[in-house]
């Protein structure tokens, strides 16, 4: 039995696609239209090669739309963290609705956003390679607003021999460490030295502070989270004040995360926001709770990704091709499934996972195809070359991650 266009186009709003549909167009067409980077036309998501990392486009914009209100209703800059993403357009789109720029967390994220045009970097991580410092002076040249996180002198001076031997400024933030003791310096007499050495020099420009507290923005409770959080934050708030007090440069207090931005837009001295995985959403963020809600549901899930049933010869389970490849198992959960309740799913290996179910009916035939929320965002996207971007059952455009597309055409893949 053939089943028509409109009939997939129902089955995709229920959370199934079968893999045997008719397509308009032959193979060797559908390869090239794989192959493309940017907008593509006829292009179903019912023909798509699975597993594959999905966008809503629908929900990311309306996700991008949400917090840029938030940022200007509450007089915060927006300057998002592409970690979660690591997509230049994604950044383009968040841009076009006010940010400021772009927070990074790796030298190669920094050069993938310069390549594409974006200004205001932030490497939000600080370094101690000299090749790299060399390298994000080497971004500033020609006058490009890049700001670098430092937490120690060692930094302070390979910044600055770098930017000397590049003939660029770099603008300098101190990373604070408000409690997540991961990177930063004391927000104390630490803080304001490091703060005094980076004055000093011709080539760096002290902006600010920046202080994030991952152990704030997964807390489960949003009392509990705006407590954890507001204590966190009021240290590097108090440490933007003294900065102002003693003299020193303190434009940009640079902090928050998905999960807190509610909240620690209370704090006055917050100048900007750096969240970053509103854009796309996951179970782990989704577990924490929101202000009036048990679940998270501030943002939409659009980040999914596609799997395929590949095996189903049990009552009640069913075998999908996507297993440790496909999905971060950094967290102690799996996935959950975008459409469907009651389906537990279990890792079972590199290549695939198991969906098993209670009830006597079967929901899923072999070639059925179904959306997964990752555990975790940022490390899934890091799993993928593309992310589809879709407008309910089509694929708009295709983006690279981390520029590997284009990268790969010339032989080159960052990491
Ligand atoms: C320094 C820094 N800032 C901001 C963020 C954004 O957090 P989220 O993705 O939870 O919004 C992260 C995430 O790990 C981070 O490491």
């Amino acid at each position: 039995m053939q089943i028509s266009r409109r009939a997939a186009g129902l089955a995709s709003c229920l959370g199934l696609l079968s893999a045997t549909l008719p397509r308009a167009y032959g193979d060797q067409e559908l390869a090239k239209k794989l192959r493309t980077i940017g907008r593509v036309t006829g292009l179903a998501k019912a023909d798509l090669p699975t597993p594959a990392l999905l966008l809503d486009l629908d929900i990311f914009e309306k996700n991008l739309a949400k917090m840029a209100k938030h940022a200007a209703s509450n007089g915060k800059q927006l300057r998002p963290h592409a970690k979660t993403h690591k997509c230049v357009e994604v950044v383009r789109r968040q841009e076009a609705l006010g940010a400021i720029g772009v927070c990074v967390a790796t030298v190669n994220e920094a050069e993938v956003m310069a390549t594409g045009g974006i200004d205001g970097i932030l490497l939000a991580s600080p370094i101690a390679t000299p090749s790299k410092s060399a390298r994000m002076a080497g971004l500033a040249v020609g006058g490009r607003n890049v700001i670098v996180a430092v937490d120690h002198a060692q930094q302070v001076s390979m910044y600055e021999q770098a930017a000397a031997k590049a003939g660029s400024k770099l603008g300098v933030l101190i990373d604070l460490d408000v409690g997540d003791h991961r990177t930063g310096i004391e927000p104390d007499e630490l803080a304001l030295k490091l703060a005094e050495l980076v004055t000093k020099s011709k080539q760096l420009e002290l902006r600010g502070v920046q202080a994030y507290s991952g152990g704030s923005s997964h807390v489960i409770g949003f009392a509990q989270r705006r407590n954890h959080s507001l204590q966190a934050m009021s240290r590097a708030a108090a440490m933007r004040e003294r900065f102002r007090k003693s003299g020193l440069p303190s434009e940009i207090l640079s902090a928050t995360s998905t999960g807190t931005y509610n909240i620690d837009s209370e704090i006055e001295q917050i100048t900007e926001l750096q969240v970053g995985s509103y854009v796309a959403m996951d179970v782990d963020y989704r577990r924490i709770g929101g202000l009036h809600s048990d679940v998270f549901n501030d943002f939409g899930h659009a980040l999914t990704v596609l799997a395929t049933v590949v095996s189903a010869n049990y009552r009640k389970q069913v075998t999908i091709d996507a297993g440790f490849k496909a999905l971060a198992t950094d967290r102690p959960f799996g996935p959950d499934l975008k459409d469907h309740q009651g389906i537990r799913y279990l890792f079972r290996g590199d290549e695939f996972g198991v969906l098993s179910w209670e009830t006597e009916s079967t929901p899923f035939q072999l070639g059925d195809r179904l959306e997964l929320l990752a555990p975790h965002c940022d490390p899934t996207v890091n799993l993928y070359d593309r992310i589809y971007a879709c407008r309910r059952d089509q694929v708009e455009e295709i983006w690279s991650v981390m520029d590997r597309l284009s990268a790969t055409q010339e032989g080159n893949r960052p990491s």
